[in-house]
């Protein structure tokens, strides 16, 4: 098949790279001529591990190729993709000015029948916009059916995800379309879900909404388990082993869920919610519960520190919303250094892909970019773990305790051993569960005097 990607952004260049590694076609169309030029030789904007291998392979094979001629890529193919971004506007809805304008350029550029196939999340009713649009801009008598195919890949993990999707959702007008896409996925090993255009455009924002639900479910679960001396990971545990459940996105996090999907999509469904008359308490519930665990977590260090950070200096492992990415999109690691550094302390961080976004974002100001792991550990007084990085489970304990000054560890995502831990001799305070940096009251322990006598 002749297929053209719009937007060489995850969805986008993913997308493209399998595609043509399952022998179609494809055309990636971009606008920034510079950025397609270094994707064609391997650069990819993104760090996604195993991306520029496929791309690269494919590209040499000569069924991959990338352009910024819209002509070139719509006219050469007979599906289109639009994987271009939709960014949280100011009231919270998704901001369609992308995909609206790639809309009007595939109605130019119409030449024979073409299925035009939106990857991009979208919320309800968009396509049928963009069937508008098409119709308005493009030559008499084009032909062209719209499709919505939502996309469940995650960052990280995003070449392995499309390939083992769970299933292909599809929503489709007509029996034309449908057969154009059974055709399309006919080598992958996933049921296909056919449904109208809607269903498909809100299977996306309920999967990611259903997903963020039971990350704020698990972190007031976590709230719980800290006061009534319980623990949270043994309960997400026994509570995922229920099939109807299942154990996945039950893990707890002082800093909440974030990146480019959860907190856009939820509130993009929020809005859609009350645009149409209805207000779906337990969104709101979702995101505000979001933020609070930030919050929360922060007062946890602050009574560590006896409500001073003035004078104090913190490590920070990880800056991305998640590991495997460098991804700082809504990411909580950088909230809660915007806050540490807010009372007053300084910083030294790492993170092993995300320090270069970092610094676009939060500058020099107060803020030391250590060169590895062991380094942002030089006499520091306080360590937090924000990311849940592989690399950060194998820390060496009692090397680390040797290089900082103070023996406080703030763990956000559980990701160490606590027996591991507190035997090293630190004061932990992690996540949903008392741990020694707690008194018997379920209070967190005041560490002034434990701090090298500050
Ligand atoms: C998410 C969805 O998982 C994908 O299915 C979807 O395709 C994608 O959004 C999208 O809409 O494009 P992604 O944002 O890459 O993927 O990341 P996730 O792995 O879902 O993690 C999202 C956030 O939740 C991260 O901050 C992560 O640390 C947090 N999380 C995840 C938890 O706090 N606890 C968990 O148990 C799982």
């Amino acid at each position: 098949m002749k297929i053209c990607v719009i937007g060489p952004g995850y969805v986008g260049l993913v997308g493209a790279a399998i595609f043509a590694d399952m022998g179609n076609q494809v055309v990636g169309l971009g606008k920034n001529k510079e950025k397609i030029d270094k994707i064609t030789k391997g650069v990819m904007p993104i760090y996604e591990p195993g991306l520029s291998e496929i791309i690269l392979k494919n590209v040499k094979e000569g069924r991959l190729k990338f352009t910024t001629s819209a002509t070139e890529g719509i006219k050469e193919s007979n599906v289109i993709f639009i994987c271009v971004g939709t960014p949280q506007g100011d009231t919270g809805a998704a901001d369609l000015t992308a995909v609206m304008a790639v809309a009007k350029e595939i109605g130019n550029n119409l030449n024979g029948y073409k299925v035009i196939v939106t990857k991009s999340t979208v919320p309800v009713g968009t396509n049928e916009r963009i069937e508008h649009v098409v119709q308005e801009n493009m030559p008499k008598g084009g032909e062209f059916d719209v499709v919505s195919n939502p996309e469940f890949l995650r960052e990280g993990t995003a070449i392995e995800d499309m390939r083992n999707t769970d299933r292909i959702v599809v929503g489709a007008k007509n029996e034309r379309a449908l057969k154009v896409m059974r055709e399309l996925y006919k080598d992958f090993d996933a049921p296909m879900m056919e449904c109208d255009l809607r269903s498909a455009e809100m299977i996306k924002y309920a999967s990611n909404a259903l997903l963020a639900t039971k990350i704020s479910f698990i972190n007031e679960i976590g709230q719980l388990c800290e006061r009534a001396d319980a623990n949270v990971q043994v309960v997400a545990e026994g509570v995922g082993l229920d099939k109807r459940i299942g154990r996945a996105f039950l893990n707890a996090t002082g800093v909440g869920y974030g990146g480019s999907c959860f907190p856009k999509d939820v509130a993009a469904l929020y809005k859609t919610s009350t645009d149409q008359a209805y207000d779906f308490k337990l969104l709101r519930s979702v995101m505000e519960v979001n933020e609070l665990q930030k919050f929360n977590f922060m007062k946890k260090i602050t009574k560590a520190m006896d409500d001073n950070l003035s004078g104090y200096t913190f490590g920070v492992l990880g800056l991305a919303f998640k590991g495997d990415t460098d991804d700082i999109r809504e990411s909580g690691a950088i909230k809660m250094i915007r806050m540490i550094r807010g009372h007053g302390a300084k910083l030294r961080v790492y993170d092993p892909a995300a320090m270069e976004n970092t610094k676009k974002v939060l500058g020099h100001d107060g803020i030391y970019y250590s060169k590895d792991m062991y380094d942002t550990l030089e006499g520091v007084d306080a360590l937090c773990i924000f990311t849940e990085w592989n690399e950060f489970k194998s820390i060496d304990l009692a090397k680390s305790k040797k290089l900082m000054k103070g023996s406080l560890l703030f763990d956000a995502r559980n990701l160490l051993d606590q027996k591991a831990v507190e035997g090293a001799g630190f004061i932990y305070i992690a996540v949903g569960k008392r741990t020694n940096g707690y008194t018997e009251d379920g209070d967190i322990v005041s560490t002034a005097i434990l701090r090298n006598g500050k």
